[in-house]
């Protein structure tokens, strides 16, 4: 869909659907509605007051005009109260919006903005508005047959503004909002890709691809190199399966000076069994998203490269399959990291932390100012917070606070979890400097600190994804199945960035 900026007035708009924004606690209506209304004896002033429309947060209502003006239908659409508006009403009204026009077959129209009526429509909403509605129309059919009659698609928004100032601010937030919006796309197809056809090597050479982007290159260490650098973590883990391990390396603005650098590590999985300690059968297929962490510090690169963000932001994605192969890592064998440091594999499933291990210790070449992973790593985060807030720990407030803001502003949020001494007690190994799996009890927590061993000379914080990155059902801009959560985190983070002290 292309999301069009022009002004004018719904006197003139001939489209073929006109789209107004509507608040719960706001008893008036918009100059522009109110044309529309008197043009249409007095409709909306009845809906509204037979409560036929009520306007909470993503109702909408579609009415035709039959030519008493030019738009040939109206559309109202709820925000619910305009005392709680928030940037992330607003992705949810626009993706309602595309999404109910599109579900009716028509294939273009024009959104009055100032019925949205934020005092100064400022470039965040609107690019807010343009996440949403773009983020909302995405389908994964990659291997499905969709009949003719079901192609329809919302080929154009065009927002309509009233004041040519507006103009200018409200270009630049809709170009970020699709630069984001196509980063998540990237990332979601990613996952949402059957493990068959996204084996270590595949996710490589999709990295690859992302160097044609504006100051990225990307490297990849195979088999032999990994051997030379003694990554033992990846290498155990691919132990068990056919399919070779890779390491990818992306850089942005590589070489640049007087920057900060940010290192995203990301858990590159592409199928989770378990390994020797194989999984239950039930919700298995669900492994493929073992790598949504790689996906999302993929996507982010490809979005602050073409953003771009002063910034050297590198990223590394540790990929493998974890398989229960002829010779799979078994349980109580002893590997050696990157880093010198060694750990007993307790439980092949914990496989997550292993491959992370050798890429936090890398990352340390790149003396970053700050190192943040991403990784769908416990069951036990999603059993303490749910599909609803990505689970947070780390090493640095400072760092800490500005993944938290970012969150907020992405709506991707996150909930710390504490990182304290006393958890460290349950991954102490009599045979190893450290065991891969804690007690039943504070999975996340016990994950974490595994990490920690890895990250003591940089500020560093750890995002638990496994409850964000999948979805069960729909929502208002997101879909059934990967949510592409991170992205759009990271790339907020990014954009606020000061200079790290
Ligand atoms: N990839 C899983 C974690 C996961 C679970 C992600 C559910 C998404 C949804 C991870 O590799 C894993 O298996 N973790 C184990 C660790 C345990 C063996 C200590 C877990 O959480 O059960
Ligand atoms: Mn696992
Ligand atoms: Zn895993």
């Amino acid at each position: 869909m292309n999301i069009n900026i022009k002004t004018g007035t719904v006197e003139k708009e001939a489209t073929e659907i006109l789209i107004f924004y509507l608040y719960e606690d706001i008893k008036t209506i918009s100059e522009s509605l109110a044309y529309c209304n008197t043009a249409l004896n007095d409709i909306v002033f009845k809906l509204i007051k037979d409560k036929e429309f009520i306007a909470k947060l993503n109702k909408t209502i579609i009415l035709p005009t039959y030519g008493k003006i030019p738009a040939k239908r109206i559309m109202l659409v709820g925000m619910g109260m305009k005392k709680v508006a928030t940037l992330d009403k607003i992705r949810q009204a626009a993706g309602t919006t595309v999404r109910a026009i599109r579900d009716i077959g028509i294939t273009e129209g024009s959104a009055v903005m100032d019925s949205i009526d934020i005092p100064s429509l400022s470039s965040e909403w609107c690019q807010a508005y343009a996440e949403g509605a773009l983020l909302a129309l995405y389908k994964y059919q990659r291997y499905k047959y969709v009949p003719p009659d079901e192609r329809q698609e919302l080929k154009s928004l065009t927002l309509l503004f009233r004041d040519k100032e507006a103009l200018m601010p409200a270009r630049k937030a809709i170009q970020y909002g699709q630069i984001i919006a196509d980063a998540v796309y990237f990332t979601r197809d990613l996952i949402n890709t059957p493990a068959q056809d996204k084996t270590p090597t595949v996710l490589a050479d999709a990295a690859k691809k992302l160097a044609s982007e504006p100051h990225v290159q990307c490297k990849i260490l195979s088999v032999p190199e990994l051997k030379k650098l003694g990554m033992g973590g990846l290498l155990g883990v691919a132990q068990g399966s056919a399919q070779p391990p890779k390491f990818i390396i992306l850089e942005y603005n590589a070489r640049i000076k007087n920057q900060d650098t940010i290192v995203l590590v990301g858990k590159g999985i592409t199928f989770d069994s378990g390994g020797i300690c194989l999984k239950q059968a039930k919700d298995m297929d669900q492994m493929k998203s073992d790598m949504s962490g790689g996906a999302a510090v993929m996507g982010a690169i490809q979005a602050v490269s073409r953003m771009k963000l002063p910034q050297r932001v590198i990223g590394l994605i540790p990929s493998s399959e974890n398989m229960p192969g002829g010779s799979a890592i078994k349980p109580g064998d002893i590997i050696k990291f990157y880093s010198g440091k060694t750990a007993e594999v307790a439980n092949t499933d914990a496989e997550g932390r292993l491959i992370l291990a050798d890429a936090l210790g890398y990352a340390a070449k790149y003396q970053p100012n700050a190192v943040i992973d991403l990784a769908t790593l416990t069951g036990s985060c999603v059993v303490a917070l749910g599909n609803v807030v990505t689970g947070m720990m780390g090493n640095n407030e400072e760092l800490k606070k500005r993944v938290k803001i970012a969150g907020e502003k992405a709506w991707e949020r996150i909930w710390e979890l504490p990182l304290w001494e006393e958890y460290q007690e349950q991954i102490k190994s009599d045979i190893a400097d450290m065991k891969n799996i804690g007690g039943p009890y504070a999975g996340a927590i016990t994950a974490a600190c595994f990490l920690s061993k890895f990250t003591e000379k940089y500020p560093w914080v750890h995002l638990d994804i496994a409850g964000t990155a999948w979805c069960d059902k729909d929502s208002a801009y997101i879909q059934k199945g990967a949510s592409g959560v991170g992205v759009r985190l990271l790339v907020q983070l990014i954009q606020n960035w000061t200079r790290f002290s």
